[in-house]
């Protein structure tokens, strides 16, 4: 028999050990072994719970016991969870997280202490909820030289932008529906701001390059300033708005962001709506390939922990090959990347744009006020010198 123990008796937390207890016909044949939750770590009492006496509230019960071989890390953010892995990690006890924080943030230096002790640090939940992302880019696509993964992987900014396309409905309206229905967090910065895109396209860049991409030296912009009249712009140009991250290797040179962007209506990521997520994967002999699946929620996300459980309990002893060193990935800045533009600017600076811009598409919708074109493809830089030249009302990248 295994024993597992879980930190963190939240939403993902419980959900492992319903995965767990639901699927343990399925689980113990695909480990090898029986597996057994022997504790469940939480500072809250759980009185009713069907595990309430398997909860406990000292790490050390856990950390000290020989017995215990894996740990599920579904506590979230970077304290304690990081002490607390690492801890376990020296100590020859795998560790399966969902914690992107932690794995963006400390990612090479768990996964060279796990294998150092002969163990492992896996993180499938981290990104993309359910959906195999990360297994795929480490055991799967391992032929292959990756050099594109464009994904939606924030299933609450997906959710809005669906929503404001289908009912023509504002940001903000949108935003305080879906906090209260509970799909949006009280303080949504982290996914409206983008950051937790940031986060896991940090992730899925390290894999992709072998490297660390920090995910702090990654270009990050959020929906908050994508309003009702994009989407009638959008819809008229047969496209609509997605917030992407993105990572690419162009010329030997690495180019990571996050960022709303305008792509058609026959591009794969349009179809992908609400709180679903999709990874876009090219590879040099593959071609394109795409991961599409619940991107957050209970389940969905405690069975890519669980997924992550199997394999370390077929592997106790022994290191699972992960690609992901400390050397850290000089990103190019997003200045010299080239790309069209899709601009408003008020209806009396048409002349005064056209002059500016030069070869544009004029894009016809019935807005009032306003003038409004896409550009032809241009660096960043070279659209933002000319964008405060001309004085805009905004722009949305173009993905083509
Ligand atoms: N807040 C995240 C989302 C949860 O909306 O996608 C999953 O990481």
């Amino acid at each position: 028999m295994i024993q597992v123990a879980v930190l963190g008796y939240g939403t993902v937390g419980s959900g492992v050990v319903e995965v767990i207890e639901k699927n343990k016909k399925e689980i113990n044949k695909k480990s090898g072994e029986e597996l057994n939750v022997k504790y469940i770590l939480d500072l809250r009492e759980f009185p009713g719970d069907p595990y309430e006496n398997k909860v406990v509230h000292d790490v050390e019960m856990i950390l000290r016991d020989p017995e215990i071989k894996i740990i599920c890390e579904t506590m979230g953010g970077i304290n304690p969870a990081y002490d607390f892995t690492k801890r376990a990690l020296l100590s020859g006890k795998s560790v399966c997280t969902s914690n992107k924080e932690l794995v963006a943030a400390h990612g090479p230096e768990l996964i060279r202490i796990a294998h150092a002790n002969q163990c492992n640090y896996l993180f499938e939940a981290s990104v993309g909820g359910g959906i195999p992302i990360i297994r795929p880019l480490n055991y799967s696509l391992t032929a292959e030289k990756i050099d594109a993964i464009t994904g939606i992987l924030n299933g609450t900014t997906n959710y809005i932008l669906s929503k404001m396309e289908r009912e023509g409905a504002d940001f903000e309206t949108v935003l305080k529906e879906a906090q209260e229905k509970g799909y949006a967090e009280r303080n949504p910065e982290a996914d409206v701001e983008g950051y937790d895109a940031c986060r896991k396209i940090a992730i899925l860049s390290s894999l992709m390059t072998g490297k660390n991409v920090n995910y702090e030296d990654i270009y990050t912009e959020g929906i908050t300033k994508i309003t009702a009249t994009d989407f009638v712009y959008a819809k008229e140009m047969n496209k609509t708005v997605k917030l992407l991250a993105q990572s690419k290797e162009v010329d030997g040179k690495f180019y990571a962001m996050v960022s709303p962007f305008m792509i058609g209506k026959d591009h794969p990521l349009a179809m992908v709506n609400d709180v679903f997520n999709a990874v876009f994967v090219h590879g040099n002999m593959l071609g394109d390939s795409m991961y599409y699946g619940r991107g957050a929620g209970k389940l969905p996300t405690a069975s890519a922990v669980v997924s992550d459980v199997v394999d370390c309990a077929r592997h106790i002893g022994k290191v699972i090959m992960c690609f992901w060193d400390d050397e850290t990935v000089k990103l190019t800045g997003i200045d010299e990347a080239s790309r069209k533009f899709f601009v408003r600017v008020a209806a009396e600076k048409e002349k005064e744009a056209i002059a500016v811009f030069g070869s544009m598409a004029v894009v016809e919708a019935d807005v009032a006020g306003e003038f409004a074109f896409v550009t032809d493809a241009m660096t960043e830089k070279e659209f933002n010198e000319k964008a405060e030249k001309v004085g805009i009302i905004s722009r949305i990248r173009i993905e083509e």
